[in-house]
């Protein structure tokens, strides 16, 4: 349950919140969130998450961000609601490094969920290799009319 067991705010995983000066890293999580979804998400819908009390988790590497990871408080853990690595860096551990980042925020017994759509199949192989189980299929669940596969971790 919320809230986390552990703040994040370490060097491993820096964590992104209201009070940093955010604009900084949030101009390019946009440009790899823009180059990694079809329908990108704007600033104002990581700002929502935030307010919420939600975390980006950003990743560096000689002072550049070159991956993010956003997720939300839910009543049963957290929903994860966007990981993207710079197109170019991929394949290098840097997504399944943002993942583990989350698993540790969460209290044993929680579960972290997160909805992809059916064609992201490469996303559906990276949350499999990073234990998440898809659970079930939520039709039409996107405007575009895709499906949505539903994944989930149980922190054990
Ligand atoms: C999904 C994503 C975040 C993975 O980031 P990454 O840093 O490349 O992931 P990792 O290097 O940690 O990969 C871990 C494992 O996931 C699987 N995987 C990741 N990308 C894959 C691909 N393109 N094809 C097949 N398997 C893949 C592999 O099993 C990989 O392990 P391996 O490299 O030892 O074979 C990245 O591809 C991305 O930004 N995609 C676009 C955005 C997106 O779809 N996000 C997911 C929405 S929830």
């Amino acid at each position: 349950m919320w809230p986390f067991k552990k703040k994040q705010d370490d060097d491993d995983f820096p964590l992104l919140t209201m009070r940093d000066k955010f604009d900084i890293d949030m101009h390019t999580v946009l440009e790899i969130e823009k180059e990694s979804f079809d329908y990108p998400w704007n600033k104002g819908e990581f700002v929502d998450v935030l307010r919420g009390g939600g975390c980006i988790n950003i990743e560096r590497q000689q002072g550049e961000v070159v991956g993010y990871l956003c997720f939300s408080p839910a009543r049963y853990g957290a929903e994860l609601k966007s990981v993207a690595v710079r197109r170019s860096l991929r394949r290098r551990g840097i997504g399944t490094k943002l993942m583990t980042g989350m698993k540790n925020n969460v209290q044993l017994g929680d579960r972290i969920m997160a909805c992809v759509s059916d064609r992201n199949t490469t996303a559906h192989v990276f949350l499999r290799s990073c234990g998440m189980k898809a659970i079930s299929i939520r039709e039409k669940h996107y405007d575009n009319g895709d499906d949505a596969y539903v994944f989930s971790w149980r922190s054990l």
